[in-house]
């Protein structure tokens, strides 16, 4: 691989500090509405530029592809990055956010790390090396019975005003299943798959920047990547992650 991971996560944790300082005074936080629902805040943009910047200087080779900033010319070799993945999360001082970084080269993705500062969690892996959670493999769970899983998933859907939304599916789910959660960042959602705390996540109208580098992590966690359907793949507008012994019993109900 053309980095370093140390490199990488020693810019990312930098990254971190710089969101947790705003994170320790949200009083004085300046928070803006993109849409009706949707939030951007000081961090999100200081985190953003701070990761294009540095990663400019370490790899000056790759473009960058910011939610808040929009795609740099280079887009076959290019950094993928949500500063902050779970905003409104942030906003309220919740814990559960990250600075979700991916590497794409040639459309395919190479390296991903998600780290969530306020939990001081590093999850990262590169293709075929494996997933680790703070420098230790973990692997998706063994549970192969759906009554007895824990899944998670978000609403975007509801954030876009979508008639064909999450509301009627989850119903569904969740009637079977033994735990439900929403933790409020799709990119550590998908790490939770990879490190076996649940045993699936689905949500509809994401972006790439949102699961770029979670896909990359639960991938070489032993995880699925499909889509409602149960087509192997990315598709940010209808993704579902599986610890792979479900698949088969969740599909018929997304
Ligand atoms: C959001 C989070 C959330 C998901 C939203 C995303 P953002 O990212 O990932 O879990 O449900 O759809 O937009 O907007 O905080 O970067
Ligand atoms: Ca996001
Ligand atoms: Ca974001």
């Amino acid at each position: 691989m053309p980095i370093s991971a140390a490199v990488l996560e020693n810019v990312i944790r930098e990254a971190g500090s710089i969101a947790l300082t705003h994170f320790r005074n949200l009083k004085h936080l300046e928070v803006t509405k993109k849409r009706p629902r949707d939030l951007v805040t000081e961090a999100d943009v200081a985190v953003e530029i701070f990761m294009q910047e540095n990663l400019a200087k370490h790899y000056p080779q790759f473009g960058f592809w910011g939610e808040e900033s929009g795609q740099s010319a280079n887009q076959s070799a290019r950094w993928i990055v949500d500063p902050i993945d779970g905003t409104h999360s942030f906003s309220r001082g919740q814990y559960f956010w990250s600075i979700s970084v991916a590497l794409e080269i040639n459309q395919e993705l190479i390296f991903g790390a998600v780290y969530a500062p306020a939990l001081d969690d590093y999850y990262s892996a590169e293709k075929g090396k494996g997933a680790r959670k703070n420098g230790e493999p973990i692997s998706v769970s063994s549970e192969s019975n759906l009554a007895d899983a824990m899944i998670a998933t978000g609403f975007a859907c509801l954030r876009s005003y979508l008639k064909e939304n999450n509301l009627q599916r989850f119903c569904r789910i969740a009637e079977i299943t033994t735990g439900q959660r929403r933790f409020g960042s799709a990119a550590m959602d998908i790490c939770l798959v990879a490190d076996g705390q649940v045993d699936a996540f689905w949500e509809q109208e994401l972006n790439l920047y949102d699961v770029a580098a979670g896909v990359v992590i639960a991938r070489e966690a032993g995880a699925t990547i499909t889509d409602f359907r149960g087509k192997e793949g990315i598709f940010p507008k209808q993704i579902l992650v599986t610890n792979r012994k479900i698949l088969d019993q969740i599909l018929p109900l997304m």
